[in-house]
């Protein structure tokens, strides 16, 4: 209701509505337990909100990769990442070997881009924005077999990460190149 409240009141001061107003996106009581039409509703009204926030900065991968490949159908959780809805997108560079979700002897091209947008969910089972987490794929990073891990605030200003935490996970996924990949539920088919 707050946010509704504070709508009323710019519009009483004739003043724009601020834009980084929060939408009302109630979830059901098992958020874990959503069918693929509950969470396709959350994202669709989450997700002008999300990506005002990411691009309010002018960071140059926010602003860009809502026009790459959906790697995904839809968000989904994948238990990791906090429990978040997952929701990831591929530059060109990246496409063509990512959707292939391949195990095995291979290495993505350098310059390939993967963003993941997050929404997190709060105590009161309210959808909240989360970071649009990186990886970007680069000739000098031979400690994090050439990833390097950067963030997006719902701010828009940059994440602090560090590049050890972020790999010290994803290096389980030695088989893939160090990438995790959607449930297979949600991986788009070929
Ligand atoms: C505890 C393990 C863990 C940690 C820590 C972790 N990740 Fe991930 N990450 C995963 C898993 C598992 C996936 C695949 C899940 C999915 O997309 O459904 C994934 C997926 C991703 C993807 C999508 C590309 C892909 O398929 O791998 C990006 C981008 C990403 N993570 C960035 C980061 C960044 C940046 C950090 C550090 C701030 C980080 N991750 C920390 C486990 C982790």
């Amino acid at each position: 209701m707050r946010h509704i409240a504070f709508a009323a009141t710019a519009l009483c001061l004739g003043l724009p509505a601020a834009a980084q107003d929060a939408p009302s996106c109630p979830l059901p009581a098992d958020r874990y337990d959503m069918s693929a039409e509950q969470i396709e509703a959350m994202y669709d009204c989450m997700s002008a909100y999300m990506i005002e926030g990411y691009q309010s900065q002018g960071n140059e991968i926010a602003t860009a990769y809502r026009d790459w490949t959906q790697a995904s159908t839809r968000p989904a959780v994948a238990g990791v990442h906090g429990e978040r809805f997952l929701n990831t997108f591929v530059n060109d560079v990246a496409a063509e070997q990512y959707l292939k979700y391949a195990e095995g002897d291979f290495e993505m091209p350098v310059g390939s881009v993967l963003a993941k947008e997050m929404i997190g969910v709060t105590d009161d089972g309210a959808a909240r924005r989360a970071p649009l987490l990186i990886m970007t794929k680069v000739a000098d990073a031979p400690e994090t077999d050439g990833w390097r891990y950067s963030g997006v605030q719902p701010t828009g200003q940059a994440l602090n990460v560090s590049q050890s935490f972020c790999h010290d996970c994803h290096q389980n996924f030695d088989a893939s190149d160090s990438m995790g990949y959607p449930l297979e539920e949600v991986r788009v088919s070929q």
